[in-house]
């Protein structure tokens, strides 16, 4: 086996796995060993059962169209591997391969975490008083579960979009949490045509009157499912709520979790540094119940995904706040995978550390934005073309048709040989699998769907 098909292979024995285990499936089977909360969970995943059927039809000779999984694959389906990502891993030493990294993560990949996050305005932030902290986590979903168990009551509603990555109800539910949402886009013309700001701040007002702590995730820029990004007035818009707020409710704790899984593939990756420079240098206090903190995947920008590796990333202006932040975070590590992986730790410290291999990754992932790019510019033409009634899509491995009945527009695609992934209010369309001299077929596929 190469090492490029060794990711569709695993889907593969997955897809097989899911398979047998549903047959086998008893729902009480184990009652009495596992708990009620336990008993809740069951195995089926609609991406992996569409994804299987496209794999049948590509098994029958059938000239099938993949929009279905969530990983960036080259034009000719197989897995993008960002190449120097790969050779520095490949080169670690046995030590820093074998070793536990230190519970907190390695010194450099924190301070690293932190410049990914915030990119060039870092010492910036920093010099107008602000305080960092970085904990490394088992890849994004590690963060997410970070932030999950440790800012949020047990019991209590996190704000989200309605349409957002399906986890995230899980990392949550895991914690005792509820989910509140307000929608994606606003109803009526708005100045921020990608925030529903009024409606989030309803909700957030609502949350402020029943709970002490509430807790915002917003994925944002590259949306996993839409590939929405906001736009630098909307982030201000959003933030300057949040703000509002916290300075309103000063008894109730805020925290914004900004959940950057793909921003490293968008047109502006540190967007929310920015706004959170404008906001420091208009002079807005910061009030102290706010917390902004990033949850940081390198799964994506460093194709690394089976080596988890990711950090929650924590921004206030009172260090005490963000080192017992650290510790909290650190000691919820310890007690949950014990350390993230070093490996991947070691081996991203040291590429950005070099100028020369910083840029050749930069270039590397400059390649694979572009097929991004490419594909979504290429769809977004046929769409308005056969008028498919796409919704904004800017950045990241998605986008996504808004339907009320989006199982019966997936299995239209599906009669046509093109798998997509329908999930709650409208259909995903995977152009992170898609091959460029594919697309046209994915917007005629939805064209005939619909009408
Ligand atoms: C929106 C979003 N957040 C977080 C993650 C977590 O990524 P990982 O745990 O693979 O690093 C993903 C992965 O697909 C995602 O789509």
């Amino acid at each position: 086996m190469n090492e490029t098909d060794a990711f569709p292979s695993e889907i593969e024995r997955q897809l097989k796995e899911e398979t047998r285990i549903r047959t086998l499936m008893d729902h009480d089977a184990g009652a009495g060993l596992l708990n009620p909360y336990a008993q809740t969970k069951v195995g089926s995943d609609t991406i992996f059962a569409w994804w299987g059927r496209y794999q049948n039809a590509v098994a029958q000779d059938i000239d099938a169209v993949n929009g279905t999984i969530g990983a960036l694959l080259e034009d000719d389906g197989t897995l993008a591997i960002n190449a120097v990502v790969d050779e520095a891993v490949r080169k670690a030493p046995p030590v820093e391969i074998a070793a536990y990294a230190p519970l907190k993560g390695l010194p450099a990949f924190l301070d690293l975490a932190k410049s990914l996050a915030l990119g060039d305005r870092r010492n910036e932030l920093e010099a107008m008083g602000l305080s960092i902290t970085a904990t490394a986590s088992a890849g994004g979903s590690g963060a997410l579960y970070l932030a999950a168990t440790n800012f949020a009551n047990r019991g209590d509603h996190v704000l989200l979009r309605d349409r957002h990555w399906g986890p995230y109800k899980g990392f949550l539910s895991g914690c005792d949490l509820k989910v509140t949402t307000y929608p994606l886009l606003p109803e009526s013309t708005s100045p921020y045509p990608y925030v529903d700001i009024d409606s989030f701040k309803l909700k957030l007002s609502e949350l402020c009157k029943e709970q002490d702590k509430v807790m915002m995730w917003v994925n944002d820029p590259a949306h996993n499912p839409t590939g929405l990004s906001l736009t630098a007035d909307g982030r201000m818009a959003l933030l300057e709520a949040v703000m509002e707020s916290a300075s309103v409710n000063e008894d109730v704790g805020h925290t914004l979790l900004l959940d950057a899984a793909y921003h490293l593939y968008a047109e502006e990756p540190h967007g929310w540094a920015d706004t959170l420079h404008e906001a420091m240098t208009n002079g807005w206090p910061w009030p102290e119940n706010l917390l902004i903190t990033f949850a940081l995947s390198l799964s994506k920008s460093h194709t690394i995904y089976g080596l988890r590796t990711g950090a929650l990333v924590s921004v206030h202006p009172d260090a005490a706040v963000t080192e017992r932040i650290g510790t909290v975070m650190g000691v919820t590590g310890r007690q949950t995978w014990s350390a993230a992986p070093r490996v991947s730790q070691y081996t991203v410290s040291e590429l950005h550390a070099s100028d020369e291999t910083g840029a050749a990754w930069s270039k590397e992932r400059d390649r694979l934005q572009s097929l991004l790019s490419e594909r979504r510019s290429a769809f977004i033409a046929a769409c308005e073309e056969l008028n498919v009634p796409l919704n904004p899509t800017h950045d990241g491995f998605f986008a996504w048709l808004e339907h009320d009945q989006p199982v019966e527009i997936a299995e239209a695609c599906a009669q046509q040989n093109v798998f997509l992934v329908p999930l709650t209010g409208g259909v995903r369309i995977g152009l992170c699998a898609i091959p460029l001299a594919q697309i046209p077929r994915v917007a005629q596929a939805l064209a005939h769907a619909l009408s």
